[in-house]
């Protein structure tokens, strides 16, 4: 059995000092043995949130990193600075990167090798645009993005990483990705997996979807057999993200 992962994407929200106060108001409400929890912070606010974690479920992620070990890459935060500061998880790829900051598949390749080459687990983000989506090609464009992202992965270093579906269309918009769309998806994703690997590297693989996740249709999402947990924008920032968490109980 997939343990389930359920992680906050708090993008460009949070002070340092509202990022405290965010984990202290979230901290009694996201107790749930049954799922890994993580919060992806700004840069900035990794340090504090981590101080506010302390003793707690609470695993606080990074939502970008580069993939060189330090240089001359001005306003970058290298992987060896995440896991100097204890860092487990990172978001890498997500479409608002892809979108605004000209990140591509290969540059989420990178990023995820030297994630885990310094033993961070990235949370590899993947989803089509509407137009995609219309067109009839979500399938071929998720293949796509989850072979380049792969390259050079071992399957003992895939079955450790995370996958989350975002369909674009979804993401902060409101409009959820159905169930069987979610679930048809994260199913494909896991046959690709074992496709370039094996049966058991897709067994093993956690994949999240995201987009619109909110404490109403939680618990129909992750009920489903390919969806092993979401990546929670806007609900993520709000005493909501403890219904969320706690979707089983
Ligand atoms: P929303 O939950 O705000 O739609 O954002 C989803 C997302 O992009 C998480 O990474």
């Amino acid at each position: 059995m997939r343990k389930k992962i359920i992680a906050g994407n708090w993008k460009m929200n949070m002070t340092p000092t509202e990022a405290v106060n965010l984990v202290n108001t979230l901290k009694p409400l996201v107790n749930n043995e049954e799922v890994d929890v993580v919060f992806c912070v700004p840069a900035i606010d990794i340090i504090p949130a981590m101080e506010a974690a302390k003793g707690t479920n609470i695993h606080i992620g990074a939502e970008n990193m580069y993939f060189e070990e330090s240089g001359a890459y001005t306003g970058e935060i290298s992987p060896k600075m995440l896991e100097d500061a204890g860092v487990k998880y990172v978001v890498i790829g997500h479409s608002e990167r892809r979108e605004y900051f000209a990140e591509t598949d290969e540059t989420v390749n990178k990023k995820v090798l030297k994630a885990l080459e310094h033993g961070i687990t990235p949370i590899i983000c993947c989803g089509e645009s509407l137009t995609q989506r219309e067109q009839g090609i979500t399938i071929d464009w998720i293949r796509q993005q989850i072979k380049i992202a792969f390259l050079n992965v071992t399957a003992d270093q895939a079955k450790t990483t995370v996958i989350a579906y975002e369909p674009i269309w979804a993401i902060g918009t409101g409009k959820t990705a159905t169930t069987e769309q979610a679930e048809e998806v994260c199913a494909a994703i896991r046959a690709c997996i074992g496709e370039i690997y094996d049966e058991a590297t897709a067994e093993a693989i956690r994949i999240q979807y995201g987009g619109s996740v909110n404490a109403g249709n939680a618990a129909e999402l992750f009920a489903q057999p390919d969806i092993d947990g979401g990546l929670v924008g806007g609900a993520s920032l709000k005493p909501d993200f403890g219904k969320i968490v706690c979707y089983n109980q």
